[in-house]
């Protein structure tokens, strides 16, 4: 693949911009690729080559990238001319569109990033309890800040005992007593949940969970899990939090709380919510939500761009086309295609690997093991799935080298680019498996 402009973009780059990039996850060895347009499923870069984009803006843009539709109900609904910084009905209307969709939710703030929106339920969760100090999900991202950016994809040399995990920082620069604050669970397990929580229930003010953690490939929560949490933070005073930043609008229309029929106190959207334009949200409980509200609480809800006009404009545009489009069904029997087909082509080549996902949303993961938490993900064999993802890039598709990371489709991956990934992984598993016999 010839990548030649791309390397002088990045010369050019590293100059004015470290590493030649905005978010350092978007970084690639021996230098990053820059793209010059979308259509549909496809990315192509400044040098010609035309990739099916499996990344999707991290699962944000799931009816496709530059859809017509889309892009003329943005305008329309933003030719008021405001920016941002004034409430206008178009606030109320988009709000009231999410709630209408995710009715667990009583009420609902827009923020730009699910950072932010990460940042208000924990700040929200302190003011409504008493307490100040959060409980995360080994392996889980919740956002770069110093409360929960703790324990993301850890070592696990330094990570400690599974039913006692140590809180690592997840970079430096954080602030070390707020990390050591945070109290660290195994995903899907109940009873250490328990042990944990209880013990330390006089300072947790709020345990963050994604419903289905996703930033490390696909791995859903057991229901029974989920419930007993419920029930748990309901006794203990623990506000109960779902990241759903990535499985919002993809593992069902109301999220994965109405898949599995647990409603949390608190819960953060972003990314599918306004098909990758900057917006997130934070939604809940009107209780809980007093404590931002004027002239009841003091806990500061504030920022120039909430609830920013375009992006407001974008959220709405795109819930009304996606109940029209019926596109959780869609993208969730393109998805079953994908596992069911890579199945097969697996037991074919006699390599131990799964797909698993939801929604659009899926991941590859190299080992015949149960996955349940970070720690069995680990498991999952790297050298065959960069084996694989290699020669699957050199197909020319867009995906993560990163063998515990997430990928995504969206609407414009017809049936027949569908077979197309399915024939691309034949080949690709095909060299897997020459490499493993050395060949
Ligand atoms: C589950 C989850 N929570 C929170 C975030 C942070 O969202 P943002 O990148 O919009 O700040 C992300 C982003 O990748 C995420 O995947």
């Amino acid at each position: 693949m010839e990548l030649t402009k791309s390397r002088e973009l990045f010369d050019r780059a590293v100059k004015s911009v470290p590493g030649g990039v905005h978010s350092n996850s978007r970084y690639r060895n021996p230098h990053p690729v820059y793209y010059k347009n979308a259509e549909g499923a496809y990315l192509i870069d400044v040098d010609g080559n035309r990739y099916i984009d499996c990344i999707m803006g991290n699962g944000a843009i799931i009816l496709g990238h530059n859809d017509k539709e889309f892009n003329d109900r943005i305008q329309y609904y933003s030719r008021s001319g405001i920016v941002t910084g004034v409430e206008t009905e178009l606030s109320i209307k988009t709000a009231e569109k999410f709630l209408s969709l995710v009715p667990t939710a009583e009420q609902i703030r827009y923020t730009n990033t699910g950072t932010e929106a990460v940042m208000h339920a924990m700040a929200m969760s302190r003011a409504f309890t008493g307490k100040t100090d959060i409980a995360v999900i080994e392996g889980a991202y919740n956002g770069w800040h110093d409360a929960v950016y703790v324990s993301t994809w850890p070592d696990l040399l330094k990570a400690g005992d599974r039913t006692e995990p140590k809180s690592l920082p997840g970079a430096s620069g954080l602030i070390d007593e707020v990390v050591k604050s945070t109290l660290v669970l195994p995903y899907n397990d109940l009873e250490i949940a328990e042990r944990l929580l209880t013990v330390n229930k006089d300072r947790i003010a709020a345990l963050i969970i994604e419903p289905t953690m996703i930033d490390i490939g696909y791995i859903p929560a057991k229901k029974e899990y989920l419930q007993g949490l419920r029930k748990l933070c309901n006794d203990l005073n623990i506000v109960l939090v779902f990241d759903e930043l990535l499985t919002g609008f993809r593992d069902s229309p109301g999220g994965a709380q109405s898949h599995y029929g647990v409603t949390p106190d608190l819960s953060t959207f972003g990314k599918a919510i306004s098909n990758g334009y900057m917006l997130a949200a934070l939604a809940g409980k009107a209780a809980i939500f007093e404590t931002v509200t004027p002239g009841k609480g003091t806990c500061s809800f504030v920022g120039t761009y909430n609830g920013h006009q375009v992006s407001l404009a974008a959220s709405l545009a795109f819930m009304e086309i996606y109940e029209e489009r019926q596109v959780f069904k869609t993208l969730q029997t393109r998805t079953e295609k994908l596992i069911n087909e890579f199945a097969r082509l697996a037991d074919k080549h006699q390599i131990k690997a799964r797909i698993q996902g939801r929604g659009g949303h899926f991941h590859w993961y190299f080992t015949d093991k149960e996955i349940l938490d970070y720690r069995s993900a680990t498991q999952s064999d790297k050298r065959a799935y960069a084996n694989f993802i290699d020669a699957f890039i050199g197909t020319g598709v867009y995906c993560s080298p990163n063998y515990l990371l997430h990928h995504a489709i969206s609407m414009e991956h017809t049936d027949e680019i569908i077979q197309q990934l399915v024939e691309y992984m034949d080949v690709s598993l095909q060299h897997a498996t020459s490499i493993k016999a050395g060949l």
